[in-house]
């Protein structure tokens, strides 16, 4: 009898961030320690369909997860507690005691697959199902949490269908709410897939036709003039801790996909050059920004600090930020002492505190 933990890494997902994930899980895989588990890697193609893979983690690259594996799927019955998978022999079940989803964006970081999670009766890795889907829809966590003393940029949202029946009024609102340059965003995708900055009034339509692809409901906000700066969150959310405050010198017009996965151009600063005490304003409402939406395991809170004045404004929250061993996330702990494969015990020892709480 080993007593290690049984461990399920899923990665992939039906998502935009698909590729991103595969990077995630695969640094996730090469710092867990197979002293202390027993790893089953779970991907799901983008079509959806879930297969175990037991090969070499380098198979997660070069597409070989997608050829040598066997369907299986976690079952939502707690009897189970763990997966089916199907072979030739038939349907056979794997004991699983802890899920680490190495998932980004749509069904992965939404409260889709935390759904199944929780009918599983697995601990897990992350925030809970309400949290995850409010941070994701950044129309609804800009509602909720423009009832506190945060500041956020001036936004509005809109269903894309309304835009479509009614684009005047919807334009002219917009014109009439915010000032350019504006930022149009599909409310629920990530990796800044559908972003566009907006300049002019007449090159709104095909931003909002852009983000409508991604999502069926639109935010547009202000554009803030200041330096992009991040925290990350560890804990529950009674035991938040910040990080220091990291900050990105975007090379582009803003922080864009190519900018977060491909060039890797944009240079990180650890910690972000800000004046101590607005450091600290960052980090504390990174905290209770988790803490009001509600928050557990990790999160990654984005935030401006406006050039002309040092006002902190919140951006987003990420409760499923990129995890490769060079992203924001692990390297703001890393900072903070806690090794890559400190952090991945301490998220997995979350999960099973949350679990045992409630
Ligand atoms: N209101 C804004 N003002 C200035 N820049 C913005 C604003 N909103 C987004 N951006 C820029 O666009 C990038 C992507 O937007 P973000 O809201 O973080 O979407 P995603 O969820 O895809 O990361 C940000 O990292 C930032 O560079
Ligand atoms: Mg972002």
């Amino acid at each position: 009898m080993s007593n290690k933990l049984s461990l399920a890494v899923i990665f992939g997902g039906q998502s935009s961030e698909h590729e991103v994930s595969l990077m995630s899980a695969a640094s996730i895989l090469a710092n867990l320690d197979r002293e202390k588990y027993n790893i089953h890697q779970v991907g799901i193609t983008k079509e959806g369909r879930w297969l175990l893979y037991e090969g070499p983690a380098e198979g997660l690259s070069d597409g070989r997860w997608l050829r040598e594996s066997t369907p299986a799927f976690l079952a939502p019955d707690p009897t189970v507690h763990g997966l089916v998978t199907l072979s030739e022999g038939g349907a056979r079940t794997v004991h699983i005691d802890c899920v680490f989803p190495a998932l980004h964006g749509k069904n992965g970081e939404d409260g889709s697959i935390q759904g199944l999670f929780e009918l599983s009766g697995i601990p897990y890795v992350g925030c809970r199902v309400t949290s995850s889907a409010v941070c994701m829809d950044k129309a609804i966590a800009h509602t909720l949490l423009s009832n506190t003393d945060i500041n956020q940029a001036h936004y509005l949202w809109f269903y894309a269908d309304r835009y479509r029946a009614n684009s005047e009024t919807v334009l002219n609102k917009i014109q009439a709410r915010l000032d350019f340059p504006v930022f149009v965003k599909p409310a629920n995708a990530g990796s800044s897939v559908g972003v566009s900055k907006v300049e002019r009034p007449e090159d709104l339509p095909a931003a909002i036709e852009k983000a409508a692809n991604e999502d069926g409901k639109i935010i547009v906000e202000q554009g803030i003039d200041g330096q992009e700066v991040e925290v990350a969150v560890l804990g529950t959310r009674p035991g938040a801790e910040a990080s220091c405050v990291g900050e990105i010198g975007a090379s582009a017009q803003f922080y864009d996909y190519d900018d977060k996965y491909i060039n890797g151009t944009s240079q990180l600063f650890i910690p972000a050059r800000l004046e101590e005490d607005v450091a600290q304003k960052v980090r504390e409402t990174a905290v209770k920004a988790y803490r009001l939406l509600g928050c557990t395991g990790l999160a990654r809170v984005d935030f401006f600090v406006t050039r002309e004045d040092h006002r902190v404004v919140l951006n987003e929250i990420n409760t499923l930020p990129g995890f490769t061993s060079i992203s924001m996330y692990p390297k703001l702990w890393r900072h903070g002492g806690l090794t890559y494969a400190q952090l991945l015990d301490r998220l997995i020892e979350l999960a099973f505190e949350e679990a045992r709480n409630g």
